[in-house]
């Protein structure tokens, strides 16, 4: 949701500010913008669309070759994708510029008060207010004391970066709800809304946080509160190296980030199966370990995808540990006064750790007294530093938009502390064992399921140019149904609707004619008998039938017009394996439909903003 970077040292600074922004776009691909200090001037080149079109632009001008700028690549909230509203946004004067990433929610007001002093706007966006602003109250050589005022007067979300011509060997940087993390160089620093923009110059890393602002020149940096007070920050080592931001020898980052799942599975399981002992080691909760087991009520968070993997995990922590768990949009929660009683343990789940409402939810829910854990991929992102105790993924970093390794792995970290929790209460030995061990299976089923993408493709090819479909499923394998659908109409915006199999004869059956794919998640288990009987009120209405069966299933690839068999797994793991098939469907039709895969439009993959 709009990616921000920054450059000071003795390199030139376009070609890392381009390198960065790439890294960056898919947090936003509406238009992209780069300001430096060149020759005692402010040059700001931006252009609407992607990173290449900004590249295009700067080809027909003189090289810049100063060694400071800021860029920034935008998802458009305020004002639409053109090159006015692209940033980096300047004041009146032409003397600051500024790239931004968040909402400021009284822009109207201060652009109101601004008007009323005589300055004119040029773009519609929330960002132009606060350049103004900062150009407003601007007096010489006191940029940071400029830029902190200007925050004190805002209110809302931002991560920026602001350069003075007057003072053009400085950065100024601050953060409100926005990452910002600072690469520290040798006698240079690159700031940026993420780490893989940063991990191929440094590994060395400052996490701003939140009401920080950091100066920085070639000589060191500084970084105070809003209200001025000296901070000292730790810098810290990443543990994001390049190889794995890279594409490797993969098409698209959703082909590579389905193809490494077996490889993330491992990763995050990991030192915490531990199969003698048939138990789990989980060292990020152990110590709420006495809270959480007599914890009366589980809330689980997130958005999208997150909150499909939150669905299982409350059918999970309900069958392994017996407690009572609801599943909450993250969105929804803060707003509708929540009943958090004693007892109350609140889990956000986060493939990025900086999702908006997530976010916000977490501190509501905190505020109101919850005991609060993070399920999350980002290592020092927001949602990890601002949660009690927590267990990270460790799948690696995420890049494409459409979310695929951060949910098998999200189902996974929610099966082991079910498992944990479980023989905490009510789990006995033999029982955990028995999931400990299938849970470790979990890589190689998956790579089986992979041998079968050829098909996959094949059988989706035929039907791509349907523009509704329905997933169904039921149990564990009904947020499966969900999760198949959004990857749908994500990546190859096709309509589709996933529910609850029985759901569908309550109404959604009306939507059946002839040739509607509805893809069933068919596979042996509890409720294997009555989503045969579903698949037949399909099939007698002329849908087209394409199963995900256990392997071995002839009735199934009997009723059904397409069968793609994954190996037999215990109903509770199941999802991890019957995802798969989805999410390879969801890919081809968006190959095969000529989408942009990674960065479907209007979508960006980390939402920073509520
Ligand atoms: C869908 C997808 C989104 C995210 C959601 C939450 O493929 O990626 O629905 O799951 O925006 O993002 P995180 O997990 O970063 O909080």
């Amino acid at each position: 949701m709009c990616g921000i970077i920054g450059y000071i040292g003795f390199q030139r600074a376009q070609p890392i500010l381009l390198e960065g922004l790439k890294r960056l776009e898919y947090r936003g691909y509406d238009s992209a913008g780069v300001a430096t200090i060149e020759d005692g001037r402010l040059v700001i080149v931006k252009s609407a669309g992607r990173i290449s079109n900004l590249e295009a632009c700067l080809e027909q001008r003189p090289l810049l070759q100063s060694t400071i700028g800021i860029a920034h690549t935008r998802w458009a909230t305020h004002g639409c994708p053109n090159d006015i509203n692209a940033h980096p946004h300047s004041d009146a004067s032409g003397r600051i510029a500024l790239v931004h990433n968040g909402i400021i929610e009284n822009y109207a007001t201060l652009r109101q008060y601004l008007e009323g002093k005589g300055i004119t706007f040029r773009s519609e966006t929330d960002t132009e207010v606060l350049a103004q602003l900062i150009g407003h109250l601007y007096a010489p050589g006191q940029l940071e004391s400029a830029v902190r005022q200007a925050l004190i007067q805002v209110q809302g979300t931002y991560g920026i970066a602001v350069l003075c011509l007057d003072e053009p060997d400085k950065i100024v940087v601050a953060r409100r709800g926005s990452p910002l993390i600072i690469g520290v160089g040798a006698d240079e620093y690159i700031v940026a809304s993420d780490a893989s923009a940063i991990v191929q110059h440094t590994s060395q890393v400052i996490y701003l946080s939140d009401g920080e602002i950091a100066c920085l020149d070639r000589q060191g940096l500084r970084t105070t509160t809003l209200d001025a007070r000296q901070v000292s920050k730790a810098v810290q080592s990443l543990e994001l190296t390049l190889e794995q931001i890279e594409l490797g020898g993969y098409q698209h980052y959703m082909q590579k980030e389905i193809f490494e799942q077996p490889t993330a599975l491992r990763n995050c399981m990991r030192g915490r199966l531990d199969m003698h002992e048939s138990r789990v080691v989980l060292g990020g909760i152990t110590k709420l370990d006495r809270e959480l087991a007599r914890a009366r009520r589980i809330i689980l968070m997130g958005c999208g995808t997150a909150w499909h993997a939150a669905l299982i995990g409350e059918y999970l922590l309900e069958d392994f540990a017996r407690i009572p768990a609801e599943v909450e949009y993250a969105s929804e929660f803060r707003y509708r006064n929540p009943v958090i009683e004693f007892g109350t343990a609140l889990v956000a789940i986060s493939q990025s750790g900086e999702t908006a409402d997530t976010l916000a939810a977490l501190r509501e829910g905190k505020e109101r007294g919850a005991t609060v854990l993070g399920v999350v991929n980002a290592v020092g992102s927001t949602i990890a530093r601002e949660t009690d105790a927590g267990v990270y993924l460790h799948v690696g970093p995420e890049i494409g938009v459409a979310s695929t390794k951060a949910f098998t792995g999200q189902v996974a970290v929610l099966a082991m502390v079910a498992i944990w929790l479980g023989r905490k209460r009510h789990l006995s030995p033999t029982a955990a064992e028995i999931l400990i061990r299938e849970l470790a299976r979990i890589p190689e089923r998956i790579e089986q399921v992979l041998t079968s993408a050829e098909h996959i493709r094949e059988v989706t090819e035929k039907y791509c140019d349907r523009e509704n479909w329905l997933y169904l499923g039921r149990g564990y394998n009904y947020p499966v149904a969900l999760e198949g659908a959004l990857k749908l109409k994500e990546i190859s915006y096709i309509h589709a609707e996933g529910m609850p199999a029985a759901e569908m004869k309550h109404g959604p059956i009306a939507l059946i004619s002839k040739g509607t794919p509805a893809v069933f998640i068919a596979t042996r288990g509890a409720q294997y008998g009555k989503v045969i009987s579903n698949i037949e009120e399909v099939r007698s209405r002329g849908g087209c039938i394409i199963a995900v069966a256990t392997e071995g299933d002839a009735a199934v690839a009997k009723l059904a017009d397409h069968v793609f068999y994954v190996p037999d797994t215990p109903d509770p793991l199941q999802p991890l394996v019957t995802v798969v098939p989805l999410q390879l469907m969801a890919y081809y039709a968006a190959l095969a439909r000529g989408c942009n895969v990674d960065k479907p439009r209007n979508l960006a993959k980390s939402v920073t903003v509520e």
